[in-house]
């Protein structure tokens, strides 16, 4: 049997944010799907992966007005918090996305997105829940083709483990060159410390990867 493809409607209530259910109504057995642009102009696109409530986002997105962010976060609760920071500082160039992010992004357009930013992905520290990290190899690829050339991935993790598997995987993406001579660095100067940093990782070492898309 053919794979339909079915175009998913994606309209962000107020603008700004938009709920699973309408996404998921719209999903049907052996299909596949694409998106229409949601923006209608060529400024600059961003995407967060995991924004938990949303500081980091707000942060980028209000020091940056002429550029576009996406953010992409999976558990209800959180968004909702991302949601009222979005609207409490009546940022319009933000749209938040209650949804998987690996279902997502493969439906952006390639060569389309300046930066990706991933801080503190879920680690699944157990041996048998490794296999459910985000940033597998297939996923990095994935990123790496929705970038422009000299698009840049942005990743911190203070896990040890992930950040040595990230370290492999990144490795085998080979459109991804790292800024960084040892592709990570444990400090950064100017990084803007979401709530999982202040919470956890500031007592942890940490990894921040910077790559960027030949
Ligand atoms: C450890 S928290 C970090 C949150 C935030 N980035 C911070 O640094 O405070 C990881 C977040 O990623 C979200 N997440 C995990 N997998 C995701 C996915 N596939 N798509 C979107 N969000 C995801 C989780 O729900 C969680 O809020």
């Amino acid at each position: 049997m053919e794979k339909e493809i079915i175009r998913l409607n994606i309209h962000f209530e107020e603008g700004f944010y938009t709920f699973s259910d309408q996404i998921k109504s719209q999903m049907r057995p052996l299909t596949e799907y694409t998106l229409g642009n949601f923006f209608t102009d060529d400024k600059p696109l961003n995407v967060e992966i995991g924004i938990g409530n949303g500081e980091f986002l707000c942060h980028i997105a209000e020091k940056r007005p002429d550029e576009h962010f996406i953010g992409f976060e999976v558990f209800r609760k959180i968004f909702r918090k991302a949601i009222s920071k979005v609207q409490k500082k009546n940022l319009s160039n933000v749209k938040l996305i209650q949804y998987d992010a690996s279902f997502f992004v493969p439906l952006l357009a390639n060569n389309t997105v300046s930066n990706f930013y991933v801080n503190f992905p879920d680690p699944w520290p157990k041996k048998k829940h490794n296999k459910r990290r985000l940033l597998k190899p297939e996923f990095l690829k994935i990123i790496s083709d929705k970038l422009i050339p000299g698009g840049k991935l942005f990743i911190a993790t203070d896990h040890d483990d992930y950040a040595e598997e990230i370290l492999i995987n990144l490795k085998a993406v080979s459109e991804l060159k790292p800024e960084f001579e040892n592709y990570f660095v444990n400090e950064l100067i100017d990084y803007y410390p979401t709530k999982y940093y202040r919470k956890f990782a500031i007592k942890n070492k940490v990894y921040f990867f910077k790559m960027v898309k030949l």
